[in-house]
């Protein structure tokens, strides 16, 4: 079975793509997915109902995808890859390169091939980039490695050490956005004003430091402060929806130790760190449907 796991981005998105680091986790809910011989190539989405046929130049960006990850196989037989999605798309959480991985690792395992979790996130950025355009690379080397860690553009993932776990609720805005479109919209924004944009990077680099060290210190309540700083930052960029804004306030309402939307932002996900598991769950009930509990370990 192939896997790809979703990410959370605790600090940094965006500003991950013009090179400032960021710090994300990885979690268990993700993409399995499972490679045969075929008669022909052949990518089924089981939630969606989707069968797609690889094609280099169609309108269909998993059409594409696919056929960038087979290229990657020379001398292959034809393969049927199924894939078992449980992350919504569009929503932050790093979906298409989860699917990515868990894709490449299953034609891996269906072809007898050895590879490195970390070799495998570098495959799968090409298909990233379908997606995404100029993804930071961020969501692909989280999905495959995992863990706690700072990342930065160009650079391996270093990952971070604590005793003490992270209690995450993920919370679902309902409204799905394009990863691709905010990217081009906070590079139209640098591009016209990079005074105002170069100093909201600045302040989420500062966060991004200070947040890594109060995790090596398992500091959650410094953690979440910084977390709940970034929110202003990410709205000066145009990102953050007002929903996702009223559920942060509801979680901090209800025990988080703080919030802030995760992603591309314009929809998608949020997440609240809860203080303690039992907070946890009763968070999950607060931010409502779709919501889920995800405990990571550094
Ligand atoms: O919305 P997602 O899960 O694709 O996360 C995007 C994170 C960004 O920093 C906005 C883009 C990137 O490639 O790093």
């Amino acid at each position: 079975m192939g896997f790809g796991r979703g990410k959370v981005i605790l600090l940094g998105e965006h500003a991950v793509v013009h090179g400032c680091p960021a710090i994300a986790v990885g979690i268990e809910r993700g993409v399995t997915a499972k490679a045969s011989l075929a008669e022909r190539d052949l990518l089924r989405l089981a939630p969606w109902s989707l069968s797609i046929e690889p094609d280099s130049r169609g309108e269909e960006p998993l059409g594409r995808a696919f056929y960038e990850a087979l290229s990657l196989y020379r001398g292959r037989p034809a393969l049927e890859v199924s894939a078992e999605v449980e992350l919504p798309a569009g929503a932050g959480l790093g979906c298409s390169a989860a699917i990515g991985v868990a894709v490449l690792d299953a034609i891996d395992e269906a072809l007898g091939i050895e590879r490195s979790r970390t070799d495998l996130a570098e495959a799968a950025l090409n298909w990233e980039k379908v997606f995404h355009g100029n993804p930071s690379g961020i969501d692909n080397s989280m999905s495959a490695v995992g863990g706690v860690a700072v990342y930065r553009r160009g650079e391996p993932l270093v990952p971070l050490r604590s005793n003490k776990p992270l209690h995450l609720v993920v919370g679902y805005s309902g409204e799905s956005s394009s990863t691709k479109e905010m990217v081009a919209s906070v590079a139209r924004q640098l591009e016209n004003d990079p005074l105002r944009v170069n100093k909201a990077f600045e302040g989420i680099e500062v966060l991004v430091r200070n947040a890594k060290l109060a995790i090596e210190a398992g500091d959650h309540i410094a953690l979440g402060q910084l977390l709940d700083l970034n929110p202003t930052i990410l709205s000066s960029l145009m990102l953050c929806t007002s929903k996702l804004e009223e559920m942060g306030q509801a979680a901090r309402r209800a025990g988080a130790l703080g919030a802030k939307m995760t992603g591309a932002g314009g929809g998608g996900c949020m997440f609240a760190l809860a203080p303690k598991r039992d907070e946890a769950l009763r968070l999950r009930e607060v931010l409502g449907q779709g919501a889920f509990v995800a405990e990571v370990s550094a």
